[in-house]
């Protein structure tokens, strides 16, 4: 009896032990979770191991990290669109996360080592608990991550530095851990947030960028949707020339037809070996443009404007030419639309989703373009084609915005600037090597000496015809001559920034754009920043243009109507004894001086801190014209106004 009893005991007392430690791990869990009215996020690192090679230094070794990351909405707002941001802090580079997506588009696996900021792709929204009875499916979201890690060895935990709420309008509290591998942290709505935009509820708001693309859903049927894509260049200094677009198809969806553009490859092979042919059996697949999981999409020549298959689209069929709006508002949009197959088990009118990783390239001296996931916004609303006063609106509408990005890789510029006075003989010339020079150049000239000074007028000359000049130059002017001769700027387009006059009320310069490649530049432009002497902006003679409203301190030009092309470089007009001749514009621009401006033309005020040319960042000299005879020049200047009066004066 008595063993009986203690037997019991002992039974009951292994009983809730066991029962505290099953249940202590998910009681606590369920207690940080409970206790956040908003949005819960937690990061859990779940198991690693160390990879191969097998290194001695252990800040090199790579390990292999696996984590779970919950978003949990526990407020009673519907979460849009979120976006977690993780601070990976190793060097990590993601494997595979399920559920996710990178915000900035690149594609997974990819580095985040710097952190990252994760969308949801496949559950975007999460729901309220109130609205869904507590349904975890709708209102949580799991992220499994695997991937490597750079220097943190198990049993040595990598955590991130922080996880953080992305999306506009949250506070996030303090980050809490259990233990040394979770951490969680509770983001409420921030009461003092204020939307700048004010749309329909249930969308975000459209956002501002360099570049923004909508696709619109305009028809849908259970099978397919026709599409339409929308490309606008907001930024006053952006520019695409042949636009090339790309995505990725996430359901196995498939081009059937386009209007407005082109996929540049008509592919329908992955159709017919793959699922899709299996599914539409009955399809001609003769007829269908493109089958790629990613495919390139190019603009139509202008000559299929009026064309009633392939074009008649407001916007379309400009060659893929996108301007700046100030140049041409007409001419800062692209359009197309697309008859978009779908795929089982999508196959359902309102089942719709955008493709993801948006890519769009211009030519080569265009800016970069760097595009963000699709992000739904409040149908778009056009205007009835029947010219009633209803307007239709889109069924569905996501917009992706692409910002121009300063090309971190090692590509250079694709144009360069040299400066000249009327003070100073000397030009200072473009870069050596402004826009890159070969590797297999070093052996004939220098690519580190900086450029040789030169006499105005080799800049008409190409640059492989100047060394004489140079030279000749050098020894007038007592100066250096390196040995080997610095390499070339070899740019395509050269910009000569010469300042003409100098006076108390106002001053003067000229611009010079040469183009020594062998494209020809249609409707082209061009825009210096002058922090300071752009305000006393007057007059431009020979180009249209003035100050940008948006950007005071910089000045837009363009060609005027009829020499708003910009010609190869060509041969002399005999070839065997003359020089190549660039294609060429110029103008003079003339600035007041207000009386409070401070303005030193010659100390450097005059010369532009910045060049773009269609879009593209030149490269500058780093050193200006400078004055050394400034007061016998001056004197100089004096005398030769008095002379020019008399010889005036004796005209009249
Ligand atoms: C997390 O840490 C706790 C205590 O530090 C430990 O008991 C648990 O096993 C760890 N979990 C993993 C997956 O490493
Ligand atoms: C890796 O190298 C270290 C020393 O460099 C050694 O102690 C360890 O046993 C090695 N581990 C494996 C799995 O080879
Ligand atoms: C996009 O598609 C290309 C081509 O199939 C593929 O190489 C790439 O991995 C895809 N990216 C993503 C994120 O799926
Ligand atoms: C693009 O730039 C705008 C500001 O000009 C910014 O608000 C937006 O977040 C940027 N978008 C991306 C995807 O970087
Ligand atoms: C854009 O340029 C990048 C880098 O040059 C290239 O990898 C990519 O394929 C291009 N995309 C398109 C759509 O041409
Ligand atoms: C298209 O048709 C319109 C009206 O018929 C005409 O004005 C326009 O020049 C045509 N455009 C092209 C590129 O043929
Ligand atoms: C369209 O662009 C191509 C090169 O991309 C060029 O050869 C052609 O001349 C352009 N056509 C027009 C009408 O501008
Ligand atoms: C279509 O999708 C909606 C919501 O996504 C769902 O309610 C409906 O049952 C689906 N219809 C079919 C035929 O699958
Ligand atoms: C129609 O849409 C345009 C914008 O596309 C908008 O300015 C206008 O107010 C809308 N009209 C009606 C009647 O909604
Ligand atoms: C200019 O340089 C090129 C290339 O070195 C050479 O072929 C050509 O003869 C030179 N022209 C003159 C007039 O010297
Ligand atoms: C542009 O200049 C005006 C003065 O003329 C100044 O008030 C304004 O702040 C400037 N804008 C920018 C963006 O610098
Ligand atoms: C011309 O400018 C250069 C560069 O600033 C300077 O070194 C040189 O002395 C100037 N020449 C004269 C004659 O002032």
């Amino acid at each position: 009896m008595a063993l009986n009893f203690s037997s019991n005991r002992c039974f009951f007392f292994i009983v809730v032990v066991l029962s505290i430690f099953a249940t202590t791990p998910s009681t606590s869990q369920q207690q940080t979770s409970d206790s956040c009215n908003g949005i819960f996020l937690s990061y859990t690192y779940t198991g690693g191991k160390k990879l191969q090679p097998n290194l001695t230094d252990s800040a090199s070794q790579p390990s292999r990290f696996e984590s779970t990351m919950t978003v949990l909405n526990n407020g009673l707002q519907e979460l849009k669109s979120w976006k977690v941001f993780v601070g990976f802090q190793h060097g990590e580079w993601l494997v595979s996360a399920s559920n996710v997506v990178l915000a900035d588009g690149r594609s997974i696996p990819g580095a985040v080592g710097n952190g990252a900021v994760l969308a949801g792709s496949s559950v975007t929204d999460l729901k309220t608990a109130a609205a869904t009875a507590g349904d975890l499916t709708q209102t949580q979201v799991k992220v499994d991550m695997v991937g490597t890690v750079v220097g943190v060895t198990p049993p040595g935990v990598p955590m991130p530095s922080a996880i953080n709420l992305a999306n506009d309008g949250f506070l996030c509290g303090e980050p809490n851990s259990q233990g040394n591998n979770e951490t969680h942290v509770c983001c409420t709505i921030d009461p003092n947030y204020k939307t700048k935009i004010i749309t329909d509820e249930n969308f975000l708001p459209r956002q501002n960028g360099d570049l923004t693309i909508i696709y619109d859903v305009i028809k849908a049927y259970n099978s397919n949707y026709l599409a339409e894509v929308t490309i606008s260049n907001h930024n006053p200094l952006g520019r695409l020339d042949s636009w090339k677009l790309s995505w990725n198809w996430t359901n196995d969806e498939f081009i059937h037809t386009m209007k407005g553009a082109y996929p540049s490859t008509i592919d329908s092979t992955n159709c017919i070996f793959g699922s899709q042919g299996e599914f539409y059996k009955e399809l001609d697949f003769a007829n269908v443009l493109n089958c790629e999981k990613r495919p390139t999409i190019v603009d139509l020549p202008p000559t299929r404007f009026n064309d009633t298959q392939l074009g008649k689209i407001p916007f379309c069929c400009r060659n893929g030419t996108l301007l700046p709006p100030y140049m041409d508002p007409s001419k800062s949009i692209s359009r197309f639309q697309m008859q978009v197959y779908k795929m089982p088990p999508h196959l359902n009118r309102s089942n719709l989703t955008p493709p993801q990783n948006w890519e769009i390239n211009g030519s080569i001296i265009n800016p970069d373009y760097k595009c963000g996931g699709p992000i739904r916004v409040s149908p778009s609303q056009f205007q009835n084609p029947t010219g009633l006063p209803s307007n239709i609106s889109s069924i569905a509408s996501w917009q992706v915005v692409c910002n121009i990005t300063k090309s971190l890789k090692s590509d250079s510029p694709k144009c360069c600037v040299s400066f000249s006075a009327f003070y100073n003989e000397s030009v200072i010339p473009c870069n050596t090597c402004a826009c890159g020079c070969h590797s297999d150049q070093e052996r004939t000239c220098s690519v580190s000496k900086p450029a040789m000074w030169l006499p105005s007028k080799a800049l008409l000359v190409p640059f492989e015809n100047r060394s004489e000049m140079a030279h000749d130059w050098a020894s007038l002017k007592n100066l250096q001559v390196p040995n080997p001769i610095p390499c070339g700027d070899n740019c395509g387009v050269s910009i000569n920034w010469h300042v003409n006059t100098d006076y108390k009320k106002g001053w003067s310069a000229r611009i010079t754009i040469f183009n020594w490649g062998e494209t020809n530049y249609a409707d082209w432009f061009a825009a210096v920043q002058m922090d300071k002497g752009a305000m006393g902006f007057e007059e431009m003679y020979s180009f249209n243009g003035g100050l940008l409203e948006r950007l005071n301190t910089t000045i837009f030009m363009q060609g005027k109507k009829g020499l708003n092309f910009l010609v190869a470089e060509a041969n002399g007009s005999n070839p065997r004894k003359d020089l190549r001749v660039p294609g060429k514009q110029q103008s003079v621009i003339s600035f007041r001086k207000g009386k409070n401006d401070e303005i030193n033309v010659v100390g450097g005020d005059g010369f532009p801190s910045k060049v773009f040319f269609n879009g593209e960042e030149c490269s500058l000299p780093s050193v200006f014209p400078s004055n050394g005879l400034r007061n016998e020049l001056s004197l100089y200047t004096i005398m030769i106004l008095i002379l020019l009066s008399i010889i005036l004066m004796q005209q009249w």
